[in-house]
C-alpha cells in the first residue's frame, strides 16, 4: 500500500505574503454552521468555524444561541452536555450557562458561596432559510453596516424542491470555490453532470463578489409534471442551450442554470486544511403556471415529499469533487511551489477576491 502524505501542514513560511492556500477568512460575514433541524431542544451542538469551537443550543423561547464551546471551569467542551430549561449544562460538574454566557447554576454551591462570575464569548447567531448562521467578526461593524446572511428565498418557497448535500473536505476553502467557479471540469462528473459544452462569456468583479457567465447546454428541462424523472433516467435528458451563471458572493457560491435550477454552496471553513460546506440544489416548478391554484397544504406536501429528489446526483457530484480537492491539497502540502498553467480566466479573479477579503481590515 502506498502511504499518502498527511493533510497537516509543516510548510516553512518563507513567502513575504501568505500563500493563497494558507490564507485565513474574512470574519466579517455570516457563515452557515449547521442546518436548523440539527439544533434540537435538548442537545447542544458543537460546530467549528475557522478554528473557533462554538456551541449552539435553543433557549426557553426556542431561539438559537451561540457561545464559545468551552466550560470556564475546567475548559472542556460544553457541547458534550445537555440543554436544561433553555440553558446549556456542562457534562462534567453540571454547571449551567445562560444565553448571555453567564453561569446560572452550580449543583453543589455552598450556602456561603457565590456563583462564579465567568462569562463566555457570545456570537451573533440567526436562524434563516433552514440554516444556522454565525457572525464571528466585529459586532460594531455588523450593526453599522447591517451585514446580512445570504438569502435563500427558495428554501421556503412552495415552487422550489430542495436537496442538501454536505461537503466535508480535507482541503483549504480556496480549492473548493475554484472548483465551483470552474465549469470546465464537467469531464469529472461524467453521467452526473447537468451541463455540457461550457464557454466562458463574461466576468464581473467587485470588492465582494465575482460573477461569471458561461454559455452552456443543459440536460434537464422542467416543464412537465414528470420532468423530475429525468433525475433518475438519463435517457430522458435532451441537451439544449442555457445560460449558466456562477457567482462567488463571498464567502458563498450561487449558480443558476437556465430558469429551472439554482445551486448554492454555503461555506463553513474549519481550518487551513479542512472545509465544510452545504450544497443546496433547488429545482424550480415555476414553469407550471397553474400550480398556484392548488391548495397550499397540498403544495407544501408535494414540496416536502420531493425534498431530496436530487440526493443521489448531488452526493455523487460531491464524492467526485472531494477526491480531486483532497489530492490538490496533498500536492500543495508536499510541494507548495508547484503551480500548473490555468486556462480559465475566471480563476485569477476568484483568487484575487479570496486574497482581498482575507487580508481586508478585519
Ligand atoms: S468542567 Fe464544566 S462544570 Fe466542571
Ligand atoms: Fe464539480
Amino acid at each position: 500500500m502506498v502511504a499518502t502524505p498527511p493533510l497537516t501542514s509543516t510548510i516553512a513560511t518563507s513567502h513575504k505574503e501568505p500563500h493563497l492556500r494558507e490564507l485565513g477568512i474574512n470574519v466579517n460575514h455570516w457563515y452557515a454552521v449547521a442546518r436548523a433541524d440539527e439544533v434540537t431542544a435538548d442537545k447542544p451542538r458543537g460546530v467549528t468555524l475557522w478554528q473557533q469551537k462554538i456551541v449552539l443550543f435553543r433557549d426557553r423561547n426556542h431561539q438559537v444561541q451561540a457561545l464559545e464551546d468551552r466550560c470556564p471551569h475546567r475548559q472542556v467542551q460544553l457541547s458534550h452536555g445537555e440543554v436544561v430549561n433553555g440553558e446549556v449544562e456542562c457534562v462534567y460538574h453540571g454547571w449551567r450557562f445562560d444565553a448571555t454566557g453567564a453561569c446560572t447554576h452550580v449543583p453543589y454551591l455552598g450556602e456561603a458561596q457565590k456563583l462564579p462570575t465567568c462569562t463566555l464569548r457570545r456570537y451573533p447567531v440567526r436562524e434563516q432559510d433552514g440554516f444556522i448562521w454565525v457572525f464571528p467578526g466585529d459586532e460594531a461593524r455588523l450593526a453599522a453596516e447591517k451585514i446580512e446572511p445570504l438569502a435563500l428565498p427558495e428554501w421556503d418557497h412552495l415552487n422550489y424542491i430542495a436537496t442538501v448535500s454536505l461537503i466535508d473536505v480535507e482541503s483549504h476553502y480556496s480549492f473548493l470555490i475554484e472548483n465551483l467557479m470552474d465549469m470546465y471540469h464537467g469531464r469529472l462528473h461524467d453521467d452526473l453532470q447537468a451541463w455540457a459544452d461550457p464557454v466562458l462569456n463574461t466576468i464581473e468583479e467587485s470588492d465582494h463578489r465575482v460573477d461569471v457567465h458561461y454559455h452552456a447546454q443543459s440536460y434537464y428541462r422542467i416543464d412537465k409534471i414528470w420532468s423530475v424523472s429525468q433525475l433518475f433516467f438519463p435517457a430522458l435528458r435532451k441537451l439544449h442551450p442555457e445560460d449558466l451563471y456562477v457567482s462567488y458572493v463571498y464567502p458563498n457560491w450561487v449558480s443558476t442554470l437556465g430558469q429551472d435550477f439554482k445551486i448554492c454552496c454555503l461555506f463553513c471553513p474549519i481550518s487551513p486544511t479542512h472545509t465544510r460546506a452545504y450544497l443546496i440544489h433547488f429545482t424550480s416548478l415555476q414553469a407550471f403556471h397553474r400550480l398556484h391554484k392548488l391548495p397550499v397544504a397540498f403544495r407544501r406536501f408535494v414540496k416536502n415529499r420531493l425534498f431530496g429528489a436530487a440526493q443521489k446526483m448531488l452526493d455523487g457530484l460531491v464524492v467526485q469533487d472531494v477526491l480531486m480537492l483532497e489530492q490538490e491539497q496533498r500536492s500543495f502540502l508536499a510541494d507548495p511551489s508547484l503551480k500548473g498553467p490555468e486556462l480559465n480566466r475566471a480563476l485569477g479573479t476568484v483568487q484575487r477576491l479570496i486574497r482581498n477579503q482575507a487580508t481586508a481590515d478585519n
